[in-house]
Protein backbone atom coordinates (compact mmCIF):
# COMPACT_ATOMS: atom_id res chain seq x y z
CA UNK A 1 0.00 0.00 0.00
CA UNK A 2 0.91 3.61 -1.14
CA UNK A 3 1.81 5.91 2.10
CA UNK A 4 -0.18 8.85 1.36
CA UNK A 5 0.59 12.77 1.63
CA UNK A 6 -1.28 15.77 1.17
CA UNK A 7 -1.10 17.26 -2.21
CA UNK A 8 -2.23 20.95 -0.46
CA UNK A 9 -4.97 21.87 2.28
CA UNK A 10 -8.20 23.47 2.42
CA UNK A 11 -8.93 27.00 3.68
CA UNK A 12 -12.76 26.74 4.98
CA UNK A 13 -14.63 29.16 6.98
CA UNK A 14 -15.68 26.26 9.23
CA UNK A 15 -13.43 25.52 12.51
CA UNK A 16 -15.21 23.42 13.93
CA UNK A 17 -17.69 20.27 13.00
CA UNK A 18 -20.76 21.84 14.79
CA UNK A 19 -20.28 24.78 11.97
CA UNK A 20 -20.86 22.57 9.43
CA UNK A 21 -24.41 21.75 8.28
CA UNK A 22 -26.17 18.30 8.54
CA UNK A 23 -28.88 15.76 8.92
CA UNK A 24 -31.70 15.38 6.05
CA UNK A 25 -31.66 18.50 3.50
CA UNK A 26 -28.50 20.15 4.64
CA UNK A 27 -27.13 22.06 1.83
CA UNK A 28 -23.30 22.69 1.15
CA UNK A 29 -22.95 26.07 -0.05
CA UNK A 30 -20.26 26.93 1.59
CA UNK A 31 -16.99 28.86 -0.45
CA UNK A 32 -13.56 27.69 0.09
CA UNK A 33 -9.87 27.30 -1.41
CA UNK A 34 -8.27 24.47 -2.31
CA UNK A 35 -4.10 25.22 -1.74
CA UNK A 36 -2.43 22.86 -4.01
CA UNK A 37 1.75 22.68 -2.42
CA UNK A 38 3.92 24.48 -4.88
CA UNK A 39 5.40 21.07 -6.21
CA UNK A 40 2.04 19.97 -7.65
CA UNK A 41 0.58 22.92 -8.95
CA UNK A 42 1.18 22.15 -12.66
CA UNK A 43 -0.79 19.19 -11.91
CA UNK A 44 -3.49 21.66 -12.28
CA UNK A 45 -2.65 22.31 -15.90
CA UNK A 46 -6.63 22.37 -17.72
CA UNK A 47 -8.44 22.13 -14.48
CA UNK A 48 -10.33 25.26 -15.64
CA UNK A 49 -12.21 23.68 -18.05
CA UNK A 50 -13.93 21.39 -15.50
CA UNK A 51 -17.36 22.84 -13.71
CA UNK A 52 -17.45 20.57 -10.42
CA UNK A 53 -14.11 18.79 -8.82
CA UNK A 54 -13.81 15.31 -7.36
CA UNK A 55 -12.03 16.06 -3.72
CA UNK A 56 -10.37 13.12 -2.14
CA UNK A 57 -9.49 14.34 1.29
CA UNK A 58 -8.60 13.22 5.20
CA UNK A 59 -10.65 13.43 8.07
CA UNK A 60 -7.68 13.71 9.94
CA UNK A 61 -9.72 15.13 13.11
CA UNK A 62 -11.19 11.63 13.00
CA UNK A 63 -9.88 8.87 15.71
CA UNK A 64 -11.16 5.22 15.32
CA UNK A 65 -14.17 4.09 13.51
CA UNK A 66 -17.49 2.22 14.01
CA UNK A 67 -18.66 -0.30 11.66
CA UNK A 68 -22.34 0.63 12.56
CA UNK A 69 -23.31 3.92 13.51
CA UNK A 70 -26.39 5.95 13.17
CA UNK A 71 -26.23 8.85 11.08
CA UNK A 72 -27.90 12.69 11.86
CA UNK A 73 -30.48 11.75 8.95
CA UNK A 74 -31.61 9.15 10.49
CA UNK A 75 -32.50 7.07 13.72
CA UNK A 76 -31.63 3.81 12.70
CA UNK A 77 -28.11 2.72 12.67
CA UNK A 78 -26.54 1.52 9.66
CA UNK A 79 -23.27 0.15 8.11
CA UNK A 80 -20.13 2.74 8.15
CA UNK A 81 -20.17 1.95 3.82
CA UNK A 82 -23.48 2.30 3.87
CA UNK A 83 -23.09 5.97 4.82
CA UNK A 84 -20.81 8.99 4.85
CA UNK A 85 -19.26 8.48 8.23
CA UNK A 86 -16.49 10.50 9.29
CA UNK A 87 -15.35 7.44 11.69
CA UNK A 88 -13.94 4.86 8.85
CA UNK A 89 -11.29 1.94 9.08
CA UNK A 90 -10.04 4.26 6.17
CA UNK A 91 -10.27 8.12 7.41
CA UNK A 92 -10.71 8.93 3.19
CA UNK A 93 -13.70 11.93 2.88
CA UNK A 94 -15.08 12.16 -0.90
CA UNK A 95 -16.52 15.66 -1.83
CA UNK A 96 -17.78 17.17 -5.19
CA UNK A 97 -17.24 21.16 -5.23
CA UNK A 98 -17.85 23.46 -8.04
CA UNK A 99 -14.95 25.10 -9.43
CA UNK A 100 -15.62 28.94 -9.28
CA UNK A 101 -12.07 29.76 -10.85
CA UNK A 102 -8.45 29.21 -10.67
CA UNK A 103 -5.70 31.60 -8.98
CA UNK A 104 -2.40 30.09 -9.32
CA UNK A 105 -2.03 27.16 -6.97
CA UNK A 106 -6.14 28.55 -5.28
CA UNK A 107 -8.97 26.41 -6.48
CA UNK A 108 -11.74 28.69 -5.46
CA UNK A 109 -14.92 26.30 -4.96
CA UNK A 110 -17.72 26.24 -3.76
CA UNK A 111 -19.67 23.48 -1.81
CA UNK A 112 -16.81 22.82 0.92
CA UNK A 113 -17.81 20.26 3.77
CA UNK A 114 -14.50 19.92 5.37
CA UNK A 115 -12.91 21.69 8.26
CA UNK A 116 -9.95 24.60 7.87
CA UNK A 117 -6.93 22.85 7.46
CA UNK A 118 -8.23 19.44 5.93
CA UNK A 119 -5.42 17.72 3.88
CA UNK A 120 -6.44 16.74 0.40
CA UNK A 121 -5.23 13.74 -1.17
CA UNK A 122 -6.36 14.00 -4.54
CA UNK A 123 -8.49 15.69 -6.86
CA UNK A 124 -10.26 14.58 -9.96
CA UNK A 125 -12.31 16.11 -12.48
CA UNK A 126 -15.82 15.01 -12.43
CA UNK A 127 -16.54 13.82 -15.90
CA UNK A 128 -20.33 11.92 -15.26
CA UNK A 129 -23.19 11.15 -13.15
CA UNK A 130 -25.65 8.23 -13.20
CA UNK A 131 -28.88 8.91 -14.64
CA UNK A 132 -31.80 10.10 -11.92
CA UNK A 133 -33.88 6.71 -13.12
CA UNK A 134 -31.02 4.22 -12.49
CA UNK A 135 -30.03 6.05 -8.75
CA UNK A 136 -31.13 4.27 -5.72
CA UNK A 137 -30.42 5.86 -2.15
CA UNK A 138 -31.23 2.73 0.02
CA UNK A 139 -32.13 3.80 3.74
CA UNK A 140 -31.82 7.72 2.91
CA UNK A 141 -34.85 7.86 0.67
CA UNK A 142 -36.66 6.09 3.29
CA UNK A 143 -35.79 8.14 5.78
CA UNK A 144 -36.19 11.63 3.08
CA UNK A 145 -39.70 9.98 3.19
CA UNK A 146 -40.18 9.79 6.96
CA UNK A 147 -39.42 13.51 6.96
CA UNK A 148 -42.18 14.47 4.63
C1 LIG B 1 -20.69 13.35 6.93
S1 LIG B 1 -19.01 13.77 6.55
C2 LIG B 1 -19.08 13.77 4.79
C3 LIG B 1 -17.81 14.23 4.20
C4 LIG B 1 -17.67 13.97 2.72
N1 LIG B 1 -18.62 14.75 1.92
C5 LIG B 1 -17.80 12.50 2.41
O1 LIG B 1 -18.86 12.10 1.93
O2 LIG B 1 -16.86 11.75 2.65
C6 LIG B 1 -18.97 15.49 6.89
C7 LIG B 1 -18.54 15.73 8.29
O3 LIG B 1 -17.19 15.41 8.42
C8 LIG B 1 -16.62 16.14 9.47
N2 LIG B 1 -15.33 16.67 9.03
C9 LIG B 1 -15.07 17.62 8.12
N3 LIG B 1 -13.75 17.81 7.99
C10 LIG B 1 -13.16 16.94 8.85
C11 LIG B 1 -11.81 16.65 9.17
N4 LIG B 1 -10.80 17.28 8.59
N5 LIG B 1 -11.56 15.70 10.11
C12 LIG B 1 -12.58 15.06 10.73
N6 LIG B 1 -13.89 15.29 10.46
C13 LIG B 1 -14.17 16.23 9.53
C14 LIG B 1 -17.61 17.24 9.84
O4 LIG B 1 -18.20 16.87 11.05
C15 LIG B 1 -18.64 17.18 8.73
O5 LIG B 1 -19.92 17.48 9.20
Amino acid sequence: MFTSRPIGFVQSLYKESKEIPKGLGAKHEAEGVLTILPEFETGLTDIDGFSHLIVLWEFDRSQGFDLLGTPPSDNRPHGVFATRSPRRPNPIGLTIVELRRRDGADLHVRGVDMLDGTPILDIKPLLSSIPAEKLRRGWLAEAEAHKK
